[in-house]
């Protein structure tokens, strides 16, 4: 999310043109911003403390969570990129699809294997890249429209729980969902995200979804809790951007990074715990919050799944699962589904 802009035409919502790149821009940089003022006196003002995992990808943000892709704990991408591997074929030929969507894209890095297989197969017209972070989403268009001279790129810069009816229609569609991303969101948002998904598909198109699964806790909290620390300065970024986005004065280091599994709800559940009793100011809101010392604010969910749960949600929401895969050690899972 790029909030502040200085004058000039990138920061008019609209349709941008760059060689070769169209870009939707749904989520206008003066919304984030009111956005996020309406969630922090939500979410800071009493306890629990909670604020939504959006707001952790700014540009630094999104640049923190691909070091975290590499780091040797966070098993997650090496996985989902070895299915990739293996199966980008079937993916390309049980889907059919000539437009491939991609939600909460990212650098769209292990997307250009489905994209190499499309292409390969002689199938792959489009490509629409989707995510809410908009100077990360326009480099990676960028790179992929010169990558790709053949198909048309197009960029959507939107919210996922509020912009999909914007996706861009047409052609056969293959929507992928990477990353286990949908399990940022918790039981009840991902049953509404997944309806309102369906609910803008036809007979045909597909979903790709990518889901981590539960396995033993200490892989679990190694991977959420790396000995390098990035983690930790990732979770800590959302404080960064509080203080620049609404003139708050927060010290990041005065608060330590713990992300535990909760086997109840089967989720790593990221928390910033204050390491004092401390007070911050947050200019914007003309309010100052309290935190008393151990009180933690929840800054992202990350849910793990069974095949079973998965299939269910699915099929809930009008999907029929059509292939599961798993890489070797069943750590990870890709679904395929399609629209009923
Ligand atoms: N798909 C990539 C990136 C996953 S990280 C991968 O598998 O590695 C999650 C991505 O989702 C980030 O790029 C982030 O900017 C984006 N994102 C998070 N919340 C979002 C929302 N509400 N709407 C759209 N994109 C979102
Ligand atoms: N989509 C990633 C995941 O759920 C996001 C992520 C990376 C994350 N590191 C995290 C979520 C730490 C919670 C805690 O794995």
């Amino acid at each position: 999310m790029r909030m502040r802009t200085d004058q000039g035409e990138a920061q008019v919502p609209g349709t941008h043109e760059a060689p070769g790149v169209r870009v939707d821009v749904y989520v206008k940089p003066g919304d984030a911003q009111r956005a996020l003022r309406a969630e922090a006196l939500q979410g800071l003002c009493h306890a629990p403390k909670e604020l939504s995992p959006k707001w952790l990808y700014d540009e630094r943000g999104s640049q923190l969570f691909d070091d975290i892709t590499r780091l040797p704990e966070y098993y997650p991408t090496r996985r989902e990129r070895e299915i990739l591997h293996a199966h980008a074929d079937d993916i390309a030929r049980l889907s059919g699809a000539d437009t491939l969507v991609e939600l909460g894209s990212g650098t769209s890095e292990k997307t250009r294997l489905i994209l190499d297989a499309m292409d390969a197969a002689g199938q792959l017209k489009r490509f629409v890249p989707f995510d809410v972070s908009e100077a990360f989403l326009r480099k990676a268009a960028e790179g992929l429209a010169r990558e790709y001279p053949g198909i048309a790129v197009h960029a959507v810069v939107g919210d996922f729980e509020q912009h999909l009816g914007r996706l861009p229609g047409g052609g056969r569609r293959l929507i992928a969902f990477l990353g286990g991303t949908i399990g940022n969101l918790k039981p009840a948002q991902r049953a509404l995200f997944l309806r309102e998904l369906s609910s803008g598909l036809r007979p045909g198109d597909g979903l790709l979804l990518g889901t981590d699964l539960i396995k033993d806790r200490e892989r679990l909290f190694a991977a959420y809790n790396d000995s390098a620390g990035v983690t930790a300065d990732f979770n800590r970024n959302v404080l960064r951007v509080l203080n620049r986005e609404l003139n708050a004065d927060f010290d990041p280091e005065a608060f330590e990074h713990l992300a535990p599994f909760d086997e109840h709800n089967a989720w790593i559940e990221m928390r910033l715990i204050s390491r004092k009793a401390q007070s911050v100011w947050i200019g914007d809101l003309e309010k100052r919050v309290d935190f008393a010392a151990g009180e933690c604010l929840r800054t992202e969910v990350s849910c793990k799944f069974c095949r079973e749960q998965v299939q269910e949600e699915l099929r809930d929401a009008g999907l029929d699962l059509a292939a599961w895969w798993t890489d070797a050690d069943g750590d990870f899972a890709l679904s395929l589904a399609m629209k009923r």
